[in-house]
């Protein structure tokens, strides 16, 4: 029998329409996956992912708790367990966090799969369509697209060149049930807010009445000075604030943790066991182990003076190499990942990446673009460092600026 006659579509080739959700269809493949997907491209000197760098991983501190887990836990580490978290990792975090000087228990932590999950378990809390929402402007783009699914009403958190500025918010925030902010080397600007600033987004969260949610993934990565408390020292009643390992230890562990009033920790642990029942057992006692062994301790200041490293040589090579004009300015990080650069009005920093992109060395970044949910501007430009070697730093800005300057010429 001739087979060609016979064959047909296989049920899983045929394209039949599908029922999606409203929030589904908000979903959509953003810039940002694009701009990633330049970012990777191999060969190309890229500033463009929030990678930690690998150099940064305790491998041999993992392999130990990995090993000590399964020989002494192992049934407990493979098997189901409470949505809220291992008891020894909240101990154990609850410690860490009292010692920075916030009052904090085991029963104020929740922990989660990363901070990203941590993003749509606050999505799920508080949102809807038309929920308004205070937002930073620019802010972190992965949280954006956590929000977006469930379509919420953005109004934007003034600031300056000092970050969130809470002088100048006024009864825009009426009626917001949240602020998602972060005030610790902020992903993309790398700004941190004083501690008068905290003081003063606590008083207009009472005043506004609404609560404040705190994103603080690289808080523990400054270069030389601690950066302010946390805005739970300000309003510990109204503030939820998301950490995670993913900095500090991996990121392919996939483990954050909230800190909040116990109350709200009761309805984030019924929210967590819809979404997953709950974060890896395995990698919750394998962290619990790495914190009694000293991994904040002994590994971190490893790891800042990486990253401070990295940021000095970027912050040389723009001083070294940008054009000298007066609307191109960069913000100076006292720690975290990012350099936020601002360019001229009339430079689209797309193309400006185009133009990167097809130089002998090429180079990528992430046009500013994708961190913003209101009043979108297109002449800014997020620079990651620590993934990149110093020699390909300076070669990487030394294009950018001769690319921003042909573009400038023009
Ligand atoms: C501000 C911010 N929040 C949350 C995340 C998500 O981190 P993770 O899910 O790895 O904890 C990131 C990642 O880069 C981030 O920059």
């Amino acid at each position: 029998m001739n087979s060609s006659c016979c064959r047909t579509t296989h049920p899983f080739d045929s394209i039949i329409p599908l029922p999606m959700s409203q929030s589904a269809a908000r979903c959509q493949r953003s810039q940002a996956s694009q701009f990633f997907n330049l970012a990777g491209r191999p060969g190309v000197i890229s500033f463009g992912g929030g990678l930690p760098t690998a150099e940064g991983f305790p491998v041999d501190a993992i392999r130990a708790a990995a090993d000590w887990v399964l020989e002494k836990e192992a049934e407990r580490a493979l098997q189901y367990s409470a949505s809220a978290g291992e008891p020894e990792l909240r101990e154990a975090l609850a410690r860490w966090e009292a010692q920075k000087g916030v009052p904090t228990k085991a029963e104020n932590i929740i922990i989660c799969s990363g901070s990203q999950q941590g993003l749509d378990l606050i999505g799920n809390l508080f949102l809807e369509p038309g929920a308004k929402f205070l937002i930073e402007r620019p802010t972190y783009m992965g949280a954006l697209e956590a929000f977006e699914l469930r379509g919420p009403n953005y109004v934007t958190l003034p600031s300056d060149e000092f970050g969130l500025n809470p002088d100048m918010m006024g009864e825009e925030c009426r009626g917001a049930r949240l602020a998602y902010v972060m005030p610790t080397f902020q992903n993309p600007t790398g700004l941190t807010i004083s501690a008068e600033r905290r003081r003063k987004l606590a008083e207009k969260a009472r005043e506004y009445d609404f609560w404040i949610f705190e994103d603080n993934p690289y808080g523990e990565l400054y270069y030389d000075e601690e950066p302010p408390l946390s805005m739970r020292a300000f309003a510990p009643e109204r503030t939820i604030t998301l950490n995670t390992m993913s900095k500090v230890l991996s990121p392919g562990l996939r483990l954050g943790y909230f800190l909040a009033p116990k109350h709200v920790i009761d309805v984030m642990e019924r929210l967590k066991f819809a979404l997953d029942l709950h974060t890896s057992t395995f990698t919750q006692l394998l962290t619990a182990r790495c914190l009694e062994k000293g991994l904040m301790e002994n590994h971190l200041p490893e790891v800042r003076q990486i990253y401070k490293m990295h940021a000095e040589v970027m912050l040389e090579a723009l001083e070294e190499s940008m054009p000298k004009h007066s609307e191109i300015r960069w913000t100076k990080p006292r720690g975290g990942m990012f350099i936020w650069l601002t360019l001229p009005k009339s430079i689209d920093a797309v193309e400006l990446l185009e133009r990167c992109l097809e130089a002998p060395e090429p180079v990528a970044f992430f046009p500013g673009i994708a961190f913003y949910a209101t009043e979108k501007e297109s002449n800014t430009v997020r620079l990651s460092f620590v993934t990149v070697t110093p020699e390909r730093i300076r070669t990487g800005i030394r294009t950018i600026a001769e690319c921003l300057k042909s573009m400038l010429k023009a």
